[in-house]
């Protein structure tokens, strides 16, 4: 990764975010750094603390690791349910769990890997070790003559607002409601999402692109890096999305795996933990 130009971007973007949001600007040494700000998943290791009677407890306990409930993750904040875990890289963020609204991801660089404009703005960037994946994506993508290209990533409240309002403004209220999520309840504000095309244009961020050899390989490697294709087709009713096959989210290797290769959400995911750990 581009270090200097990582970190400057960084610190443009996040102050900017900041004072545009009207919030308290993240700490510069935070922002210089180019480690994972350590949000560790908090999960306990399979079995911890657990007595397993059966080989059928055992199996469920050792296949899975423990992890907290959804409900344990939420709280009401103004009336609004807002998780406790934003900064964990398993948080599920979805039109029931909110953000708070003034987030900002501890730890934005910018993954050295093509766009498609050169404007420096905010979507460039992820988190650190979500940066540091995609990059390894995209360079083992290239290797199998697969070219990438990384489309919109973080986003703050502030423009996640305006491209709702655009979206409802230009597409009316319904087609908004499938494809945009309202302030505060993007992925792309967790700065754990990617929207990720190939070269061709006319296939960008839409559903055609899930046919195209760039979307295919994607399917079939995002794991292998920690991502997962957020909102898949047929469980609309689950993540309250349309399908996306180009909005890739960083969950970390081992649960994308188990995601992708069971063909789950993450809201599925949490919920099958929570029923294995009962
Ligand atoms: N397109 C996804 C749902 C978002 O706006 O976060
Ligand atoms: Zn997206």
């Amino acid at each position: 990764m581009n270090k200097n130009r990582t970190s400057s971007l960084a610190i443009v973007a996040a102050l900017s975010v900041a004072l545009l949001s009207g919030c308290e600007p993240p700490s510069l040494s935070g922002l210089l750094s180019s480690e994972s700000n350590g949000a560790a998943e908090n999960g306990q290791s399979a079995g911890e603390g657990t007595q397993p009677t059966t080989v059928e407890q055992k199996n469920e306990e050792t296949a899975r690791p423990q992890r907290e409930s959804l409900a344990e993750t939420i709280k009401d904040v103004d009336g609004v349910p807002t998780v406790t875990n934003e900064t964990d890289l398993s948080v599920v963020v979805n039109k029931q769990r909110a953000l708070p609204a003034d987030y900002i991801p501890p730890d934005l660089v910018e993954p050295n890997v093509p766009f498609p404009f050169d404007e420096k703005v905010e979507k460039r960037l992820l988190r650190a070790e979500a940066a540091q994946a995609l990059e390894e994506l995209f360079a083992k993508a290239k290797t199998e003559g697969i070219e990438l290209y990384a489309v919109s990533g973080y986003r703050s409240y502030k423009t996640q607002r305006s491209l709702y309002e655009t979206y409802v403004r230009t597409q009316g209220a319904e087609h908004a409601a499938a494809y945009s999520a309202v302030p505060g309840k993007s992925e792309h504000q967790t700065g754990l999402a990617m929207d990720v095309s190939g070269y061709d244009a006319s296939t960008r961020l839409e559903e055609s692109f899930s046919e195209t050899p760039e979307g295919i390989w994607l399917a079939a490697n995002c794991a292998d890096f920690g991502f997962v294709i957020r909102y898949l087709k047929g469980k609309e009713d689950t993540t309250g999305y349309a399908y996306e096959p180009w909005h890739l989210r960083y969950v970390g290797k081992e649960m994308a795996k188990e995601i992708m290769a069971d063909g789950l959400t993450l809201e599925d995911y949490f919920s099958q933990a929570a029923i294995a750990h009962k």
